[in-house]
């Protein structure tokens, strides 16, 4: 009896251990451990809240934890996003020439390249070991789709297949102009994760709130966090007072 308690106890920890590290400060101590592998996360959030940093910080301290990443961008050419996030402290070409990062950067016009570039997607996935992907902005993705039932087919089957490749993936949602692809977005992730830029007394102030972690017991506060020289402190022990 004992032994079946102990491998019952160990098959649970196991499932534990399916957690990822998010690399994002105090985010692991709300989600019972990080994000779970291999899924989805639809990070939301309105323009200026730190999706793109939190994006970066998920990717860079990923490489720092043995897991090699993939950054796609329709918003920024690449030599803006490595000069902005130097002063985070975070050297993304050094990781890019060890062959731990890869940054692909989409001129919005290109968007259909996208995804007549499965294969393509694939083979880098492959050929550099990437576990970890983010797409900023799935939004901009999503509105490639003529129509609703096109672009929830076109956004799931992506899913699926970050899922198949064994990638951990974030897919950032810009809340505030397209409600229905945000939506949608949110709808085929496995964890939803909200950010707030919102004004109090003339002061500007920042909150992270977990909505959604399949799986996983949560904080549902919403709690400040900071963006600082070292990227995204979450204050985990206080809830957002406005
Ligand atoms: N080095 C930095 N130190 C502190 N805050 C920063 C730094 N870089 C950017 N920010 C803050 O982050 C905001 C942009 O975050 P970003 O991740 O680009 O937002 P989003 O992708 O949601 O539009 C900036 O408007 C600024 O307030
Ligand atoms: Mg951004």
């Amino acid at each position: 009896m004992r032994n079946l308690e102990k491998v019952i106890s160990m098959i649970s920890k196991k499932r534990m251990i399916d957690k990822i590290p998010s690399g994002i400060q105090g985010l692991d101590e709300i989600t019972e451990g990080g994000f779970t592998k291999n899924s989805i996360i639809a990070l939301s959030g309105a323009t200026g809240t730190g999706k793109t940093i939190f994006g970066m910080q998920f990717v860079y301290n990923g490489i720092n934890n043995g897991e090699n990443g993939l950054y796609i961008c329709f918003e920024e050419p690449k030599k803006i996003m490595y000069k902005n996030m130097l002063k985070l402290g975070w050297n993304l070409s050094a990781y890019e020439n060890e062959q731990k990062l890869t940054y692909l950067a989409y001129p919005p016009h290109e968007v259909d390249l996208f995804f007549d570039q499965e294969d393509t997607l694939l083979n880098l996935i492959d050929k550099f070991a990437i576990s970890r992907v983010v797409i900023d902005t799935a939004t901009i993705l999503g509105m490639n789709f003529d129509t609703k039932n096109k672009r929830k087919e076109g956004l799931l089957r992506l899913a699926d297949r970050l899922r198949s490749w064994g990638c951990t993936s974030l897919l950032i949602n810009e809340t505030q102009d397209f409600p229905e692809i945000a939506y949608s977005i949110e709808s085929l992730a496995d964890a939803v994760i909200y950010l707030y830029y919102v004004m109090d007394k003339g002061v500007r102030k920042r909150g992270i709130e977990v909505y959604e972690m399949r799986g996983s017991k949560h904080s549902s506060q919403v709690h400040p966090f900071i963006i600082s020289s070292k990227g995204i402190e979450i204050k985990t022990k206080s809830v957002l007072k406005i």
